[in-house]
């Protein structure tokens, strides 16, 4: 049977306002795209993962769709986003697109239409209730902040917004809808795109009498979801090859095996937050906390097993909701180097489709964000707003802390193309500020330097592309209770590999299993990885055995 293409594949995300501007309006584009995808090929990747480029007022940067068949000018015009497209795949690169239809823009013409009037032809396109009480129709708080109903005037009803006002909530219980949503992703990929990367789906299918509760109880995995997904299967994507990765938050191992089964019934494969929820807690992710280790290998292990013959795994640390990984589960300072090779290491051996998000493959860093004015991101300025100005939950102090650990806008900054000017970012004014650290940490330094993380990267997704074992071999932990090592072996038939990871600054004690003494080292940090069975701070290594 012949493999599908996406099981082999590397993924690259671009987030097209950050990736390179090349009209000085300091925004990113479509042409800025277009002048880097030498970069992209010279990475070694096969797919990429393009963030929304769709018209839309921008308030959660593109995530919120006000027409899902035009470009934001800010981007281009459907002229270059065709020849972005003709152009990607000239060099050989597919492009998966974003696809957001758990809401849409508060201006998108439909929501317009449904808001005018109860017995508006588009009423059901959205989801409208009467208030209880005198308050909306239940208790769910947004994900953004505040209440997850907003009254409107026109008619005196709520809607649902699941993420803030701006991004109202899809009805996908009403067939028209999801007849529109269909025909829209066929016309995407009679252009020619090569599939979708589906954020917030796990969200569309709501319980209809709308319990009082957690929202995050009751709105991820929801009566309807899988019928959703195979009559999406059905109407659409049978009739393509393309690979379709889902956002899905709040889905367990069980679920998964649903949601991406290997008989091709719903999605390709999905990404799960079980990995980005571990240093969270009762202010969400606002916090010190730290990942423990012997956590986070419990949670990859499970789903690498669990998956295994009956799923499809995504493999990530990074995309454009999460804080840089070097500075997360690394060490953004003397270690930024090995640190990144070794996290890099650690989760391309693992099996299942890996994600780079730009400039990971620099080992870019969190940004030094000196007050809440820095910020862009709405879900970051929200959260400040509601945890230290009204609710005075978290000290002015602690929350600046906490957004520099975590907010989404540590990977939101320009990409670093050289040291120069605004990073080679853009000849204007960034929409954003640039990490300072661009002068020593950048495309064209790396591109030239054998030892760079970027060097790394291409080494890492070459030896996938020749070895099976990393994409087939089955998967098994060793030392699951050690908090400062990451260990585990894949084998095929007569192959076998062991993974070696430090995640501490200190040297580690590790003693090689015979069978791998002498073994031949696919790729390492180290000059001389494990010598005198010693792992050097951040060190990481890979053996290989042929019996
Ligand atoms: C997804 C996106 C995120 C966005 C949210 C609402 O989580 O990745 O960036 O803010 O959905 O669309
Ligand atoms: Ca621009």
């Amino acid at each position: 049977m012949k493999t599908e293409w996406w099981k082999r594949a590397v993924v690259y995300q671009i987030y097209p306002r950050s990736f390179c501007d090349s009209n000085g309006d300091g925004i990113g584009d479509l042409n800025g795209i277009i002048s880097k995808l030498g970069y992209v090929k010279e990475l070694g990747v096969d797919v990429i993962w393009l963030s929304p480029v769709y018209q839309s007022p921008m308030r959660d940067n593109g995530y919120d769709i006000s027409d899902y068949r035009a470009i934001n000018p800010e981007f281009g015009t459907m002229e270059d986003f065709d020849r972005f497209l003709e152009q990607a795949h000239g060099f050989g690169l597919k492009i998966v697109m974003d696809l957001v239809v758990n809401h849409s823009s508060d201006e998108h013409l439909w929501f317009a239409e449904s808001r005018s009037a109860r017995e508006s032809a588009k009423r059901d396109y959205y989801i409208w209730r009467d208030g209880k009480n005198g308050g909306p129709p239940n208790n769910w708080k947004a994900w953004f902040g505040g209440p997850a109903w907003t009254q409107d005037k026109a008619t005196g009803q709520y809607y649902l917004h699941c993420f803030s006002p701006y991004q109202p909530d899809l009805n996908w219980e009403y067939p028209e809808l999801r007849a529109e949503i269909h025909d829209m992703m066929r016309w995407w990929l009679d252009k020619g795109i090569d599939g979708f990367r589906m954020d917030a789906i796990s969200f569309i299918s709501k319980p209809q009498d709308f319990p009082d509760g957690e929202a995050k109880q009751y709105v991820p995995n929801g009566p309807r979801i899988h019928e959703y997904m195979r009559e999406m299967r059905t109407e659409v994507l049978s009739r393509y090859d393309v690979m379709t990765v889902g956002e899905t938050g709040g889905v367990t191992v069980d679920d998964a095996i649903q949601y991406a089964a290997s008989d091709g019934s719903e999605l390709d494969m999905i990404f799960q937050f079980e990995q980005q929820e571990l240093d969270g807690g009762e202010t969400f992710k606002w916090n010190d906390r730290k990942i423990n280790l012997a956590e986070l290998k419990e949670v990859l292990s499970r789903w690498q097993n669990r998956l295994f013959n009956r799923a499809w795994n995504s493999l990530y640390w990074c995309n454009h909701d999460q804080p840089r990984i070097v500075s997360r589960l690394g060490d953004d300072g003397e270690y930024r180097e090995k640190s990144a090779k070794m996290l890099a290491t650690c989760l391309h051996f693992m099996q299942g489709t890996p994600y780079v998000y730009q400039g990971e493959e620099l080992g870019m860093t969190n940004v030094p964000f000196a007050d809440i004015d820095d910020y862009r991101d709405l879900e970051s300025i929200n959260a400040y707003e509601s945890l230290v100005v009204q609710e005075k939950r978290i000290a002015k102090e602690d929350m600046l802390r906490y957004l520099g650990r975590k907010s989404r806008d540590n990977s939101r900054t320009p990409m670093h193309w050289n040291g120069g000017t605004n990073a080679g970012f853009s000849d204007g004014k960034p929409w954003i500020m640039l990490n300072p650290n661009y002068v020593t940490i950048n495309a064209e330094e790396q591109m030239q330097r054998a030892g760079s993380v970027f060097a790394y990267y291409k080494n890492l997704i070459q030896l996938r592309k020749k070895m099976d074992i990393i994409t087939f071999g089955d998967y098994q932990l060793l030392l699951p209770n050690d908090q400062h090592l990451f260990v585990y072996t894949r084998s095929l038939l007569q192959e076998e590999l062991l993974v070696v990871c430090n995640f501490t600054p200190n040297e580690q004690n590790f003693a090689l299993p015979e069978r791998f003494c002498g073994a031949q080292v696919l790729i390492s940090n180290e000059e001389d990885p494990v010598y005198g069975g010693v792992l050097k701070a951040f060190g990481t290594a890979v053996f290989y055995i042929k019996k």
